[in-house]
């Protein structure tokens, strides 16, 4: 089931989005390539979201048999997704993927963005420009009238013509009371199918974009996501509000 937010409740969720930009912001600014480990991503982030009254809702997240164990997710290189974070440091040369989900007020907000560490190689930085671009054109679509369907084909468009592969296991999906609902927003399919957008709709748009192959594997701690043939893969993601005005973009600091 859809649930329709009136703009009083999306602009609760934009506060709470607004609390997940800064953290965002403040974590990848803390990265010093050679020093910063992954779990200490987390516990700045963890830090960052609870003293702006925020709850890092991932933390025991319980979608079906596992726990989510860490308050964000970190991703590393040929990691696509949900990448636990641990005591590796990061190098240059490296790209991260950092993903947060806040509850503010009982209201949840979902963010992801690839970030360098250091100096990387040109094609590591096409792909992360490639897979924002591809979210930025997305959220475009996301207009009164349109389908889940126009969004999805656009996102496949955009980066199969770059010539790499869109993940296909993992879908964006509605967010507001909670961090998981209706409907699912796939980033492959075809305009015009799906679900009919509708003003108050909000829901995650989230390209992860591999530089090969699309196919992917989950590890042995039944949730790193990675990339079949270990080549890198990137992951941008908004929290966006479908208005009368257009899709309004939740997940950033400023307006
Ligand atoms: N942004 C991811 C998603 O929408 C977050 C995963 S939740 C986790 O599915 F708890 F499993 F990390
Ligand atoms: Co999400």
């Amino acid at each position: 089931m859809i649930t329709y937010k009136k703009p009083a409740e999306i602009a609760l969720m934009r506060e709470s989005g607004r609390v997940l930009a800064r953290t965002m912001r403040l974590t990848a600014e803390s990265i010093v390539p050679g020093k910063t480990t992954l779990l200490d991503l987390n516990d700045l982030a963890d830090k960052l979201i609870r003293e702006k009254g925020g709850i890092p809702s991932f933390l025991g997240y319980k979608p079906g048999k596992f726990v989510y164990p860490a308050s964000i997710c970190t991703s590393l290189n040929e990691e696509v997704v949900h990448g636990i974070p641990d005591d590796r440091t990061l190098q240059s040369g490296d790209i991260i993927s950092l993903d947060f989900g806040v509850i503010l007020n009982g209201w949840h907000s979902d963010s992801a963005w690839t970030f360098a560490v250091g100096d990387i190689s040109d094609e590591a930085r096409r792909l992360m420009s490639v897979t924002k671009e591809s979210l930025m054109q997305g959220i475009a679509r996301a207009k009164v009238g349109n389908t889940v369907g126009d969004i999805a084909s656009t996102i496949q468009a955009y980066v199969e013509k770059n010539g790499y592969g869109i993940v296909r296991e993992l879908v964006g999906h509605g967010i507001g009371r909670s961090l998981h609902e209706d409907p699912q927003v796939p980033n492959f399919g075809r305009a015009g199918k799906g679900p009919v957008l509708k003003e108050g709709m909000t829901f995650c748009i989230e390209p992860m974009v591999n530089m090969g192959s699309p196919k992917v594997f989950t590890k042995d701690d039944d949730w790193t996501v990675v990339a079949a043939d270990g080549k890198l893969s990137a992951h941008f993601e908004h929290t966006v509000a479908v208005t009368r005005d257009g899709p309004m973009i939740l997940t950033t600091e400023e307006d």
